[in-house]
């Protein structure tokens, strides 16, 4: 059967490249901000991207005290380091690094984040995806993965791929799941002058984080350092070269295109709706049934 000039995929450009800004949050934890800044703030359905990566304890020791969610899912991906979680509703657990923990607030939880550890590096991300009108008041749930129950996926040309959720263009799939905005999250090392190809779906939005070395994306080959982000066009096709050998994130996800009133920790609809959660904290209302 002859291909028409419609399935030839269409190769997603570099859109817009950030590097975030020094942001701190928690008690004295120092990150980057990179996702919920002035200049970026927010791509939706993702609400907010940090970064952490210090090895010095004074950076992260504070850690993340009880603090409140809702109507969103909040994503943690450990590299280095360990990090503890406890919630309102007995929840405990630890993450590793290349573990992640993908947590839906629906319609709240108090919980406490932080490093299991007193020295060393923590280095990870936690990013926020927002939760359809009709998902934000439901109950609690959580999706947690330690490090070899991540999908992975070994290329001849010395491609890994970690995946965290969505499907590589060989099958391999995520353990993740979420019907709501179906989301690619995958960690992606390429060796120097490799060559890598994702198919996305072109409603979706999508984004290249750097973690290490220098990537060049798409066909037109605009570069992406260590540490910056790209935001990517329309298109149905990821492709990344890697410079030298280098690492990454790959996340997209389709966008809810929903109004959002933001309040700190809840992410609603309404302003009306992000006063009931503060309404509703202050009331003990979080405190899971
Ligand atoms: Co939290």
């Amino acid at each position: 059967m002859q291909k028409s000039a419609h399935t030839k995929p269409m190769t997603r450009e570099l859109q817009t490249v950030t590097s975030g800004r020094p942001a701190t949050d928690g008690n004295g934890v120092k990150m980057t901000r990179i996702i919920g800044t002035p200049e970026l703030n927010m791509l939706d359905p993702f609400l907010l991207l940090d970064a952490f990566e210090t090895d010095q304890p004074q950076d992260y020791i504070g850690g993340f005290p009880d603090h409140p969610h809702r109507g969103f899912e909040t994503v943690t991906y450990l590299l280095a380091g360990r990090m503890r979680h406890k919630d309102s509703a007995g929840h405990e657990g630890v993450i590793d690094p290349g573990g992640v923990q993908w947590m839906t607030a629906g319609r709240g939880i108090i919980h406490s984040e932080m490093p299991e550890q007193e020295n060393g590096i923590l280095q990870g991300f936690q990013l926020w995806i927002n939760l359809p009108a009709g998902k934000k008041m439901q109950a609690p749930s959580y999706q947690e993965f330690s490090p070899d129950e991540i999908a992975v996926e070994n290329l001849d040309n010395g491609t890994e791929m970690r995946v965290i959720a969505g499907i590589t263009n060989n099958g391999t799939s995520g353990p993740v799941t979420n019907q709501h905005v179906n989301p690619i999250y995958m960690d992606i090392t390429l060796p120097k002058g490799q060559r890598f190809e994702q198919a996305v779906s072109d409603s979706d939005n999508v984004f290249i984080y750097a973690i290490k070395g220098e990537l060049f994306v798409g066909d037109s080959m605009r570069e992406i350092s260590h540490r910056q982000m790209g935001v990517l066009r329309n298109g149905d096709q990821v492709v990344v070269t890697a410079n030298e050998e280098t690492r990454f994130l790959l996340v997209a996800a389709r966008p809810l295109n929903e109004p959002v009133a933001r309040g700190g920790p809840f992410v609603m609809n309404t302003k009306a709706e992000v006063l009931q959660a503060f309404e509703d904290y202050k009331q003990n209302k979080f405190l899971g049934d």
